[in-house]
């Protein structure tokens, strides 16, 4: 007899980008360019206050969100990172086995795990041979049991997007008692005008919440903030389920001072974005089959290959991160990336 819940011993646990000391690192999607200016000093600064208790509504930082959102805070709830606020929403819309959650696969690694912890039961419906959401086939996966499901838009680990025509029809064959979560922790980084903010596209509609993080584009993943807008009923629920003081105050500081510097925040996304296009372009010669990604990283549809390249990277001293369907790197520096893309030809060209 065991200790804990026997279900978990057939969870997969959540593979972190490795950190390999010496390596260039593009296995989890950081953006490359160091804390935004005035976030180390604004922890240092709340770092003093330390011994005291955090704001546990973390008031300040929702309302500055709200602000620049141009909502309700109280439609703003934040989390240990938008992997937390995923799991508090499986935790608010599921009470076990017969509750489905619906998403596509393969997608963010966090959406198996949250749902079989949480006791609910995943519905994956296999991507696209474009590698990209099959919203068709997921209207056709909802029953009465879908209780949530993730749209992540773009797709991780692919970097593909789900554009507005075939969102809109896919809502509307939502019924509105299941939520929808748009997962857009890489929004900044799309510049597609056809891939719907899903704020200002959906964000009224009261089945849908929309879940971002200052931990990508914002240079904040090693400090935890995430964020969710969602109906006041929703979010609601979704503050009655987190880990109470979950958002520490170095955290909620950090996330102040790091909203302040949204003209830095766009400057490093846009340099990003211009690596990104040429990082695609080059391995897109090396791979056709490389899709088209708006994210800060790229997928190599390798399949069986993937972990052979991903360890021929890691001897040529890039990490990347591999998958059994493709490797996702992520795009850093001008010169990580030249070494990338040095590293994947010889990779690809070895027998
Ligand atoms: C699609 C997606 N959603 C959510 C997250 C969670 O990020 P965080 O918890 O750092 O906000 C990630 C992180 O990789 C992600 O790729």
């Amino acid at each position: 007899m065991s200790l804990t819940r026997p279900d978990l011993d057939a969870l997969p646990s959540y593979v972190p980008g490795r950190s390999v000391p010496g390596a260039i690192k593009l296995a989890s999607n950081e953006v490359p360019y160091g804390p935004l200016p005035g976030v180390v000093e604004a922890i240092a600064e709340a770092a003093a206050g330390s011994h005291r208790y955090p704001d546990m509504g973390v008031v300040a930082l929702r309302e500055k969100l709200a602000a620049r959102l141009g909502v309700d805070p109280q439609r703003v709830s934040t989390g240990c990172g938008s992997v937390a606020l995923a799991e508090h929403l499986v935790r608010a819309t599921t009470l076990g086995p017969q509750d489905e959650v619906l998403y596509s696969w393969r997608s963010f690694e966090a959406y198996p795990i949250i749902t079989a912890a949480g006791g609910a039961t995943s519905v994956r419906v296999p991507n696209r041979p474009d590698h990209s959401h099959d919203l068709a086939a997921m209207a056709a996966a909802l029953t009465p049991r879908t209780r949530l499901v993730f749209v992540c838009n773009p797709n991780n680990p692919t970097g593909t997007v789900v554009r507005r025509a075939e969102l809109d029809a896919f809502l509307d064959a939502v019924p509105p008692t299941t939520l929808v979560v748009l997962d857009e922790a890489y929004r900044e980084f799309v510049t597609d005008a056809d891939v719907p903010d899903g704020l200002a596209a959906y964000g009224d509609e009261p089945n849908v919440v929309v879940l971002r993080t200052l931990s990508k584009a914002w240079g904040m993943a090693g400090l935890r903030i995430g964020y969710a807008v969602a109906s006041p009923a929703v979010s609601d629920a979704i503050r009655k389920v987190v880990t109470p003081f979950s958002a520490s105050g170095v955290a909620q500081a950090a996330g102040l001072a790091a909203l302040d510097q949204e003209a830095e925040m766009r400057r490093r996304a846009v340099l990003v974005v211009a690596e990104r296009e040429r990082v695609q372009a080059a391995l897109q010669k090396l791979l056709p089959e490389v899709p088209d990604t708006q994210a800060n990283f790229v997928w190599l549809p390798l399949r069986e290959r993937s972990f052979d390249f991903a360890a021929a990277c890691e001897r040529m001293g890039l990490i990347v991160r591999p998958f059994p369907e493709g490797v996702r790197v992520t795009i850093g520096t001008p010169e990580e990336n030249d070494q990338f893309l040095a590293a994947a030809e010889a990779a690809l060209n070895s027998p």
